[in-house]
């Protein structure tokens, strides 16, 4: 095979606790992570030079090498010199349906699937845990986006325990174009706000990150609970990315005054913002109620759902 179409579907964090400070830097998280329907659509192909071409249908991502697809091929030419002089370099189209700067691990998921994608491209053989172990060097999510699903996710967000999957829960997304939210700087100002309570005795960090195991959205999501999920929903990252950005706090409140939703919240580091359901008719119901409460063209909206896997093959050639 020269080519390959993959599917890099986009996620949710059904929860979000920031627990402590960690060695390198990064924060000690406990999440629960859950696959979602929209998806960008990433085609590989071999090319006969030795270099990594990316391109892309949207504006705003960089093709160079602060794209996390790009770093996750020259990653692979790096780890697998000899495959790469073998085939040659990759050329890597990123079909973006969603969201940039999201919190929704868009660029996550791209990465993700240049890995899987590669791997099969240059026949190279590799596990599911050796592409996700791979993936961690790039980006907290990446290992996720590799698996997908539904899983607890502990350390920086990298180790991963996977849940069984929810595949009958109804979202909607809504997420303003032009509101960009940094990873980055969300994590930095929870610390300089909140970094006084967190936990520093690496004990009770572990046992702290190993309770949500036993906690009650786990519990939910083990009992297939929709309802009981939907009231558990937790992001400490809503304490200081709302508080910057009224305009996603009010959506936020738009959303949880609507009939028929469960439970409303902003995924990761925001600023999109999404609303669970049990049917796909109240999902559009309510996005054309939010539609109607909030006249502001910049507002993305989507109706997507819960889904059981991470990158997938598409077609091959
Ligand atoms: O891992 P990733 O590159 O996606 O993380 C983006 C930024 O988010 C990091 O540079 C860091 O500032 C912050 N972060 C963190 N703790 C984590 C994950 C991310 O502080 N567990």
């Amino acid at each position: 095979m020269h080519s390959y179409s993959l599917i890099a579907p986009a996620k949710i964090n059904l929860y979000l606790e920031i627990i402590g400070n960690r060695a390198d830097g990064y924060h000690e998280l406990a999440m629960i992570l859950q696959s979602i329907g929209l998806a960008d659509q990433i085609d590989l192909r071999s090319i006969s030079i030795d270099s990594i071409r990316v391109h892309c249908n949207h504006p705003q991502v960089p093709t160079d090498k602060s794209n996390l697809a790009y770093r996750a091929a020259e990653l692979m030419a790096r780890q697998f010199p000899e495959a790469f002089a073998k085939y040659g370099g990759v050329e890597i189209t990123v079909n973006k349906q969603i969201p940039v700067a999201a919190g929704l691990a868009g660029g996550s998921t791209n990465a993700a699937a240049v890995l899987v994608g590669i791997n099969l491209l240059w026949k190279l053989g590799l596990t599911q845990s050796e592409l996700e172990e791979l993936g961690s060097t790039l980006g907290s999510d990446v290992p996720f986006c590799v698996a997908g699903g539904t899983a607890i996710a502990t350390g920086r967000g990298e180790q991963l325990s996977p849940l069984p999957s929810l595949d009958n829960i109804y979202v909607v997304l809504g997420k303003y174009r032009s509101l960009e939210v940094s990873t980055a700087w969300a994590y930095k100002t929870y610390r300089e706000q909140f970094g006084n309570s967190y936990i520093r005795d690496s004990d009770n960090l572990v046992a702290r990150a190993n309770a949500v195991h036993s906690g009650t959205i786990v519990k939910a999501v083990l009992d297939k609970d929709v309802g009981g999920i939907a009231q558990k929903l937790h992001n400490d990252l809503e304490r200081v990315v709302l508080p910057a950005y009224p305009q996603v706090l009010q959506l936020r409140e738009v959303f949880a005054n609507k009939e028929g939703v469960l439970g409303t919240m902003m995924s990761g580091s925001g600023p999109t913002v999404f609303a669970l359901f049990e049917s796909q008719q109240q999902a559009e119901l309510v996005l054309l109620q939010v539609r109607e409460a909030i006249l502001d063209q910049d507002l993305e909206l989507f109706v997507t759902r819960t889904i059981t896997h991470g990158i997938k093959v598409a077609s091959s050639v």
